[in-house]
């Protein structure tokens, strides 16, 4: 499938890049109008059958997603502070989730016209998923062809667009075939991974008929399996390594050494933490590995984005952090998001233009996002081709729900994806 039109990079992120700031972001624009040329995946018509081959396999990448234009920005806020895996509000969400949306719409509209008119997220998340299924054709051709499909919890292509589509393209309605759920957050929270899978789950439910309780799938019904969590994935690991060792070089040699590694990850509210949910650790895994890689070479913080409303959130907060460095001399830090795999608001607004100018200081700078990295894609595929080999349905790790889990859709989710076998595991 080929992109339906040219990605064009925020116009804040050009202008940056050709006022020398930002050099890594025009180099990489040109590998990826290199790369768009080429796209087209050929894929043959799905022919499987309950006996054939074990191909075709669909490869489901489920993501937050973002508004692609800015009309598209209340609707996107609506099904957002609806989701009470994500925020939850309590036994008013759907009263009040409404009205926090429509009264944050102008405000959040500005800032999609200010990084270009909407979000690249379903641009990289096509370009990722599309790339990654011509590199698993190649690597992995007993499961081939692989067809791409994006999910998104909050925008266009929504989890039902997504299923429509996989039953129009052959799969299920008595014919089977293999899809794979794969997360595009590398470390697993309930409320990014876990809604996505509720709200497959849900949809999988009212388009191919719920499973009654102990009972096997109707036969010919799409078979899930889940890549729920990679956040020390050794590509993964060299990808966000490559980006920091690039921006590394941008400063003089003899203070290299002394910049300050600012990782960055979306925060969470502390009811989410205290209820045991595993994001944060797995999080801080991924730091440590990719400190590691870099041999420890510079001191280094994780610290937390994007919270929004008065209840507490995890901190310390990223733009806390830099102002608090930057006034103590501190001045040259590298921002590192660490838990997106493509650029979005919370990189091409809230760091570049809200953290990096308050900042106001030359030496605060961004590794570049993980979006078309070559090497990125490569280590897609082999997650991916490891998931398909092992023939595991889904982690064990996401077989245990969180201590303060009280959610009978968690229960039933996750008694669905681990199958048969592992569903006795679920408590
Ligand atoms: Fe974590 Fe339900 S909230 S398993």
């Amino acid at each position: 499938m080929a992109l339906r039109r040219p990605f064009i990079l925020p116009q804040q992120v050009l202008r940056g890049a050709s006022s020398g700031i930002r050099p890594v972001a025009r180099s990489f624009l040109g590998y990826y109008r290199d790369q768009t040329r080429g796209l087209a995946t050929v894929v043959p018509p799905v022919t499987q059958d309950a006996t054939g081959s074990k191909g075709p396999t669909a490869m489901v990448f489920l993501n937050m997603g973002g508004p692609s234009t800015t009309d598209e920005v209340q609707d996107f806020l609506s099904r957002l502070f609806a989701d009470g895996d994500l925020i939850p509000l309590g036994r008013l969400q759907s009263y009040i989730g409404p009205l926090i949306a429509k009264r944050r719409t102008p405000k959040i509209q500005k800032q999609y016209a200010d990084i270009g008119g909407g979000s690249p997220i379903r641009k990289w998340s096509e370009y990722q998923c599309e790339e990654m299924c011509k590199v698993l054709d190649k690597v992995s051709p007993e499961t081939a062809p692989h067809k791409p499909y994006v999910a998104f919890r909050y925008a266009a292509p929504l989890t039902e667009d997504m299923y429509t589509r996989l039953l129009e393209d052959g799969f299920g309605n008595g014919k089977g075939g293999r899809a794979v759920a794969f997360t595009q957050y590398p470390q697993y929270s309930c409320s990014t991974t876990g809604s996505s899978l509720n709200e497959l789950w849900k949809w999988r439910n009212r388009l191919e008929g719920k499973r009654a309780n102990g009972s096997l799938d109707a036969p010919g019904t799409v078979q899930w399996s889940v890549i729920d969590r990679w956040p020390t994935h050794p590509g993964l690991v060299d990808a966000f390594a490559k980006n920091i060792e690039d921006q590394l070089k941008t400063y003089p040699e003899e203070k290299r050494s002394g910049v300050v590694l600012l990782f960055s990850a979306h925060s969470l509210p502390m009811s989410v933490v205290n209820r045991g949910d595993p994001y944060p650790a797995e999080v801080a895994a991924t730091v440590h590995a990719v400190m590691q890689k870099l041999n420890f070479s510079n001191p280094y913080r994780l610290c937390w984005q994007s919270q929004v409303g008065p209840s507490a959130w995890l901190g310390a907060q990223t733009s806390d952090t830099v102002q608090e460095y930057v006034k103590r001399g501190q001045t040259d830090i590298v921002l590192v998001p660490i838990a997106f795999t493509s650029d979005h608001i919370e990189t091409l607004y809230e760091l570049d233009l809200e953290v990096m100018e308050e900042a106001n200081s030359p030496g605060v700078k961004r590794a570049e996002s993980l979006n078309g990295n070559p090497i990125f894609i490569e280590a897609l595929a082999d997650i991916a081709k490891q998931h398909l080999q092992k023939g595991d349905k889904c982690s064990l790790q996401m077989t245990l729900r969180c201590q303060g889990c009280k959610s009978e859709r968690c229960l039933e989710q996750k008694k669905f994806f681990a199958g048969e076998q592992a569903s006795s595991l679920v408590v």
